[in-house]
């Protein structure tokens, strides 16, 4: 076991590897309880670096043999300590051969070799390999693989590694074999196997270059039908890379598979991508329209790491954001690709905007808050105790926004041709991410050091835009100024490069033309100035009358914006900003300002009272028949309750909750009559398609359901009803499940059992179920405190605290989705999550260590409410034998 006191890595420590690993043979004697892992490594001294002995990393394992060229270590050769063994070499070549024992059958921890509904799979990202056989387990020692498996023919029929299959048969006592051969070094976490009883929906393609392809989607036998989405999507993502980077694939094999225990959303090991099946399974019946846009994305991003992350590799884990920002840039870019070429020209810049506002709430609702708090890092962290704490929102989603301003700043030929000489440069290499950044900047001819101060400095700068118009001399100043707070272990920042979209918008509500004083002619409605000081005002000339400015268009970088704008103003944006991002900006503030402003009468036990204009803005958009279904049903949703507490001085989840309730009924009532129109002119009939404008239908008719029922609307309680019973599609089912969720009556209660009854089978959309309850807000002061619910559900027989998708369905679902249940004042909430991290980190430490994190936030809240989290995380501090992913999480909560 480790010990809680793991060591602080320091970016700084890296040093090349003495030795090298050319080729490493692997055989695997598969067993359930006793896996024989015999491992061959042909190793070549590294001339270039000072001499040092051959490091090999080990967990959990039991060496049964070890040997230099064939023979027993001599004495003194040999050194070992916990977690690795050394061995000194004379001359410039070894062959070291290493036999381990390892038992997948008690590996609860999902990462290294475990057993999964009766199969073996692999989890090697980080630090998985080491789990398997004694290896430099880092990403720059990248060798060629030989991999052999040898299982039981009956229940293992299907064997699986990375690469091409070269030889296969059968061996005495019902087993038999597989060979496998990856033609391209590669780093040990991107190693995978599979040993299992599945089936195969197959499809052969050509690429670009006119090789032929074997594509295969890997499922257990009876979810076949569920696999043609999957497929689709990496046809597609085959073709993007192609057109858009010049990026094929380079093997003639491409293997999904689907795999139901897992910790995250998948994995791209080379040629043999395995997946959480949550990300892989659709059918019209168990799959909502969500659930089918996100296995568009997943499979896409972990398809085009292929190249950025598996063709070019990180030289160490502080490098992580070089390939997942750069691959979550590339999968964003991807589905709005996909959804303007499904809207069509007309529709497809607003596609492209509900896209973007989608990856935007994602970034506020979580990055936002882990860049406020103790974890608050920068994409590229200068420490870590536990690397798998650092797969987080800052790395993945901030990551990208980094790679999109280079995007923007270079525009899109610029940022190709710098990907173009990334790749030529370091094809096969394991590099940093000032090398992918210096590409950018030799490609283009610019100077990017001051940008990358976005990979050192932690915290989200707060950009303030004044705006000064001068009547006389027609002129419009804008006054840039940013300024970030200081974060844990970094008190001074400096000014970044900040790319920032900017319009003017006319009296009469168009666009101008701009023209910075200097220029010779208008170009265009929206400029990008580059904010590169502290403060910087720009000249606008032949501004005739006083504009409104629409500052950060379409997000142009990852920022607080903090503008001064009355009601009026907000209002006339959400009418009139031409930047679809910028107007539905404008309705979250102007929603924002109004549950901020409810939540505090609510605090000091005032009447509430919706303001009428703001009734009125959100009707005019609401029944604007010009907006696309999909991005009216944005700008209709409300801000999550997780961004609305990192806007509060002090969070207060309760009247936070009061005043959502309050607001959301008002909406509902107010415009019930609009919510029924929408609904009987927008609802889709005919056969279920994944398609974004029936899915922006279907997305708007759901939200207006929900309204309707939590303003009890009778005639909207039977719309919900009747959606329900018909259960046309799981998108029309769960979204008519949801809107009954808004009433506390016996109906709810009945709709959840008849769903369960429904599905009670299928362990994917129980998911749905659990998560729904667990998320339930309490429109009534009859209903029990939701956490009654969640710990009567744990011991439902379909719930299971070993597999990750449940927890986070039942209790991820609880701890983050539903604050003000959570954080109930008599902290039962906090006891039970305490309870729950302690039962988690037995098991499985990576998603103990993200339950945990539920409370890191824990300063910004209520005094009563910190005191009563304290206790919990000091209890949970306190327990012997706690996992460093643990560890590292109530460490830092809990320091000052
Ligand atoms: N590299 C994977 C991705 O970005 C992430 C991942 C999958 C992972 N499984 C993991 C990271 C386990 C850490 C641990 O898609
Ligand atoms: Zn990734």
């Amino acid at each position: 076991m480790k010990t809680d006191q793991a060591p602080s890595i320091e970016r700084s420590d890296y040093r090349p590897l003495p030795w090298r690993v050319d080729h490493v043979e692997l055989h695997f004697a598969l067993d359930e309880e006793a896996t024989v892992v015999t491992s061959r490594l042909r190793c070549t001294r590294n001339r270039q670096v000072s001499a040092g002995p051959l490091r090999l990393l080990g967990e959990e394992l039991e060496l049964l043999g070890l040997t230099v060229d064939g023979a027993a270590p001599v004495d003194g050769q040999l050194a070992r300590g916990e977690g690795w063994l050394e061995l000194t070499l004379a001359g410039d070549t070894a062959e070291i051969g290493v036999v381990t024992r390892i038992d997948p059958r008690a590996n609860t921890t999902l990462s290294g070799l475990y057993v999964s509904r009766g199969g073996f799979f692999t989890q090697c990202e980080a630090e998985g390999f080491r789990r398997i056989t004694y290896f430099p387990d880092r990403p720059d020692a990248m060798a060629r693989f030989t991999v052999t498996l040898e299982g039981d023919a009956e229940r293992h029929p299907v064997l699986l590694s990375n690469g091409n299959l070269i030889e296969q048969g059968k061996l005495d006592g019902g087993r038999h074999y597989a060979k496998w051969e990856d033609p391209f070094p590669k780093p040990s976490y991107l190693f995978a196997l599979v040993a299992a009883k599945l089936v195969a929906l197959e499809r052969r393609v050509t690429t670009a270059s006119g090789r032929e392809v074997l594509l295969q989607v890997w499922v257990e036998d009876g979810n076949l039908d569920r696999t043609g989405h999957a497929m689709e999507s990496l046809v597609h993502s085959m073709r993007w890379d192609e057109e858009v980077f010049g990026l094929e694939l380079d093997l003639d094999r491409f293997m999904i598979v689907a795999v139901s225990d897992f910790n995250m959303g998948a994995m791209e090991n080379k040629g043999l991508n395995i997946f959480n099946a949550k990300y892989v399974l659709a059918k019209p019946e168990t799959a909502n329209d969500v659930d089918y846009e996100n296995i568009e994305s997943v499979v896409a991003h972990e398809y085009f790491h292929n190249w950025t992350g598996n063709r070019v590799t990180c030289r160490d884990w502080f490098q992580l954001t070089l390939k997942e920002g750069l691959t979550v840039f590339r999968d964003q870019e991807f589905s709005a690709d996909m959804l303007a070429q499904a809207a069509g020209a007309e529709g497809a810049a607003s596609a492209r905007a509900v896209k973007r506002i989608d990856d935007v709430r994602v970034l506020r609702a979580a990055q936002f808050p882990e860049d406020a708090g103790p974890m608050a890092h920068p994409i590229r962290p200068e420490s870590y105790h536990e690397i798998n704490n650092f797969y987080t929102a800052t790395v993945y989603e901030k990551g990208a926004e980094v790679i999109r301003m280079l995007h923007t700043l270079l525009g899109a030929e610029g940022f190709r041709n710098g990907m173009d000489l990334y790749f030529s440069y370091h094809d096969g290499q394991a590099v940093t991410c000032d090398d992918f950044v210096d590409c950018m900047a030799e490609a283009n001819g610019v100077d990017l050091d001051q940008f990358m101060r976005w990979y050192s400095q932690a915290g989200t700068p707060r950009l303030r835009a004044t705006g000064s118009y001068d009547a006389a001399g027609h002129r419009y100043t804008l006054t840039l100024s940013q300024h970030t707070l200081p974060t844990p272990g970094q008190a001074e920042k400096l000014p970044l490069a900040i790319p920032v979209a900017v319009g003017l918008i006319g009296p009469d509500g168009k666009d101008l033309p701009l023209r910075l004083e200097g220029e010779l002619h208008a170009g265009g409605t929206t400029r990008v100035l580059e904010l590169k000081g502290a403060e910087q005002s720009f000249v606008f000339a032949d501004v005739s009358a006083e504009p409104v400015p629409s500052v950060l268009r379409g997000f142009s970088a990852p920022v607080i914006l903090e503008v001064d704008e009355d009601d009026a103003r907000l209002a006339f944006r959400m009418a009139h900003d031409t930047d679809a991002f910028n107007r539905w900006d404008a309705a979250q503030r102007f929603a924002e300002r109004v549950i901020l402003g409810l939540t505090a009468d609510v605090a000091a036990g005032k009447a509430l009272h919706v303001p009428e204009s703001f009734v009125a803005a959100f009707r005019a958009m609401l029944t604007d028949g010009t907006l696309d279904p999909a991005f009216r049903a944005q700008a209709a949703a409300l801000p999550s309750e997780g961004y609305l507490l990192e806007r509060m001085a002090v969070a207060d989840p309760g009247p936070l909750r009061t005043a959502l309730i309050h607001l959301t009924r008002a909406i509902g009532a107010r415009l019930a009559n609009d919510w029924l129109s929408l609904y009987k002119t927008l609802e889709v009939s005919g056969p279920y398609r994944y398609h974004p404008g029936d899915a922006g239908r279907r997305a708007l008719c759901n939200l207006a359901l929900k309204y309707l029922v939590a303003a009890g609307s009778v005639e909207g309680f039977d719309l919900a009803r009747a959606q329900f019973a018909r259960f046309g599609n799981m998108t029309e089912g769960s979204g008519a499940l949801a809107a009954l969720m808004n009433d506390g009556g016996v109906e709810r209660d009945a709709a959840l059992a008849d769903f369960h009854s429904r599905f009670r089978d299928d362990a994917l959309v129980l998911d749905k179920w659990f998560a729904l309850q667990a998320g339930a807000w309490r429109w009534d002061a009859v209903t029990p405190p939701v956490l009654e619910r969640v710990k009567a559900l744990m011991d439902d027989p379909a719930f299971s605290l070993t597999n990750p998708n449940k927890v986070y369905a039942l209790l991820g679902s609880f701890f983050r989705a539903n604050p003000a249940e959570f954080h109930a004042v008599d902290g039962s909430g906090y006891a039970f999550w305490a309870d729950q991290v302690i039962a988690l980190d037995r098991c499985n430490p990576q998603v103990a260590a993200r339950t945990a994190r539920a409370l890191e936030n824990w300063k910004r809240y209520a005094p009563a409410l910190q005191t009563l989290i304290r206790s919990q995380l000091e209890r949970v501090r306190a327990i012997e034998g706690l996992s460093p992913d643990v560890a590292e999480i109530v460490a830092k909560a809990l320091a000052d």
